[in-house]
């Protein structure tokens, strides 16, 4: 069996990390969430009161932080300089904010490269906006994931609910919806979809098909 590199990329809440998750643990790959890596240096980015605006104080905040995956239990833990910030990477303050962040060249210059080290080794299933166009363009398996706007709006309505955060159906699908606008109009890596990536449309599959539809497109590369 090969160690191959899936990369998935799609719109919010397409139940990306979700699948991606239960993917990795059935293969025994490592799973990493890339929208973490850009959520925890938009903390660090409102912490420090940087402008977020701006390409250049970005860049060099990422310079001098160190983000770190480590595979936990559920998934994965998020270490900003050190410490643990797997929850308030999640606030609506870093899901509103991480967008005008992630926009900028320079500073995603040196977040691919430290994407591209943490796969080089295969046996990775890594999810985010430019995986397939950017990141892993040499990745066996590519897959672009998405559904409907309302069905990611009521998936992360749920999400937030489990994990204690208040918010409406409403709210969620005008901020998933900007989002988005945001992420495919940018001109650093736009979100779209890989030319050589399968498209997965999930708005009607549970997690399980989801997830046993990626494994088939798996075994079929092994
Ligand atoms: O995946 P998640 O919703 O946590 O990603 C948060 C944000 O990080 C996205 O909306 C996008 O702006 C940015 N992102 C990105 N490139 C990636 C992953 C995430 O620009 N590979």
């Amino acid at each position: 069996k090969k160690n191959i590199q899936i990369a998935i990329d799609g719109p919010a809440g397409a139940g990306k990390s979700t699948i991606a998750k239960i993917a990795a643990e059935a293969l025994g790959y490592t799973y990493i969430d890339t929208g973490a890596m850009y959520r925890a240096l938009t903390l660090k980015a409102l912490k420090e009161n940087i402008n977020l605006e701006d390409a250049e104080s970005v860049t060099n905040l990422l310079g001098k932080t160190d983000i770190t995956l480590k595979p936990s239990e559920n998934g994965q833990l998020v270490f900003l300089d050190g410490q643990d910030v797997s929850q308030e990477i999640r606030s609506n303050e870093v899901t509103s904010n991480v967008s005008k962040v992630a926009a900028h060249a320079t500073m995603r210059e040196i977040m691919v490269q430290r994407q591209q080290e943490m796969a080089k080794l295969g046996g990775v299933v890594m999810d985010g906006r430019d995986i397939g166009t950017a990141v892993l363009t040499d990745a066996e398996l590519k897959l672009y994931m998405s559904a409907t706007v309302e069905e990611r709006a009521r998936r992360r309505y749920e999400d937030n609910k489990q994990r204690g955060i208040v918010s409406t159906i409403e709210q969620l699908q005008e901020e998933i919806a900007l989002r988005d606008k945001l992420d495919s109009e940018r001109e650093a890596s736009p979100l779209v979809q890989a030319q050589d990536a399968i498209f997965l449309d999930t708005t009607e599959l549970s997690i399980q098909q989801a997830a046993d539809a990626i494994l088939k497109l798996v075994s079929e590369r092994m």
